[in-house]
């Protein structure tokens, strides 16, 4: 397989706009994609922003942000990835949304580009079932920050084929990246541990245990965690979350991993955690309040 030249991320949120950096900053060009102009023009200030703190701090050269800046390019309309050798699709954790985006990526690429998933969860080989292409078809979960966090986990559906393996594989290793590989089973090998302990977090707040701050110091002073899991769960997004422990609930069939009804609430009402400035903790800066507050 032809090496990596361009790609295209769908989904400029958290995630996308996180991986089109990664991918600028390591010689490719980018196309982002997004249905929402402000996400778009957002992502493409963080990314300029991102990439300008390496240069302030000496560890990137000025024509070298410039280059990168350069081969950036942000788009709404799906016809753009028509030069794309590798698609990242980075929006919402929805089967179906993902579905139908892979049906309309799959019309306009050319017919040799891979199409990659960043799904914290869903099935590929389902994903890759909505696609003419399923052997073309792979999971490449980024951590959250990408351009930060060392891992990849690498997820092939049931018709991935070899080379779309290794394409994937020798791209994650061209950022800098360790790879993991899971078989194609909810939540793959992370959120499969990591969001069953925050929903049990969310039940310990609900059930009156303790008071979030101390959750949150309890694992993190008792278990070396960095950070504790309700700022966790603020961090990643809890209708993120909430999607996720769907996803397991419906796909492993067990009882332990039905959302906790406090997690369900929060996304209900809007609390989504820090990209809203209010989850778990409350982020909104007032002048004497700056940190997660113990006001909510
Ligand atoms: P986000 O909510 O920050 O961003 C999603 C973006 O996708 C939004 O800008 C939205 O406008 C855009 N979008 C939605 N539907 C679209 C469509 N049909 N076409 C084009 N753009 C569309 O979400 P986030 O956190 O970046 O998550 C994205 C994906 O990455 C999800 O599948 C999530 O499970 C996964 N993920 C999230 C992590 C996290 O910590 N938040 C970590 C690893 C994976």
């Amino acid at each position: 397989m032809a090496e990596t030249k361009t790609v295209g991320v769908v989904g400029s949120g958290q995630m996308g706009s996180g991986i089109a950096q990664l991918a600028a900053l390591h010689g490719l060009h980018v196309w982002l994609l997004d249905t929402d102009p402000d996400a778009l023009s957002k992502a493409r200030k963080s990314v300029a922003s991102n990439i300008h703190r390496l240069v302030s701090k000496g560890h990137l050269s000025q024509a070298a942000f410039n280059d990168a800046v350069g081969r950036l390019y942000c788009t709404s309309k799906l016809e753009e990835l028509r030069e794309a050798d590798f698609v990242i699709e980075a929006i919402v954790e929805s089967e179906d949304v993902k579905k139908k985006l892979f049906l309309e990526v799959d019309k306009f690429v050319k017919s040799s580009a891979i199409l990659a998933s960043n799904t914290s969860s869903i099935s590929i080989t389902r994903l890759a079932s909505a696609t003419s292409r399923p052997s073309q078809v792979i999971g490449m979960h980024f951590m959250n920050p990408p351009p930060i966090m060392k891992l990849v986990e690498i997820v092939r559906g049931a018709d991935t084929s070899d080379e779309t393996f290794y394409a994937t594989r020798a791209l994650a290793e061209r950022f800098g990246k360790t790879v993991i590989c899971s078989q194609d089973f909810s939540g793959f090998i992370v959120n499969r541990i990591l969001m069953p302990m925050i929903n049990e977090a969310f039940h310990t707040l609900y059930t009156g245990v303790a008071t979030k701050e101390d959750i949150d110091t309890g694992m993190k002073l008792g278990t070396n965690h960095p950070m504790g899991p309700l700022e966790l769960a603020d961090f990643i997004g809890l209708d993120v979350c909430l999607s996720i422990m769907k996803v397991l609930h419906a796909g492993l069939g067990e009882s332990k991993y039905a959302p906790c009804p406090l997690l369900v609430q929060y996304v209900d009402a809007g609390r989504l955690g820090r990209k809203r400035g209010i989850g778990v903790y409350d982020y909104r800066k007032t002048p004497e309040q700056v940190k997660p507050s113990a006001r909510l």
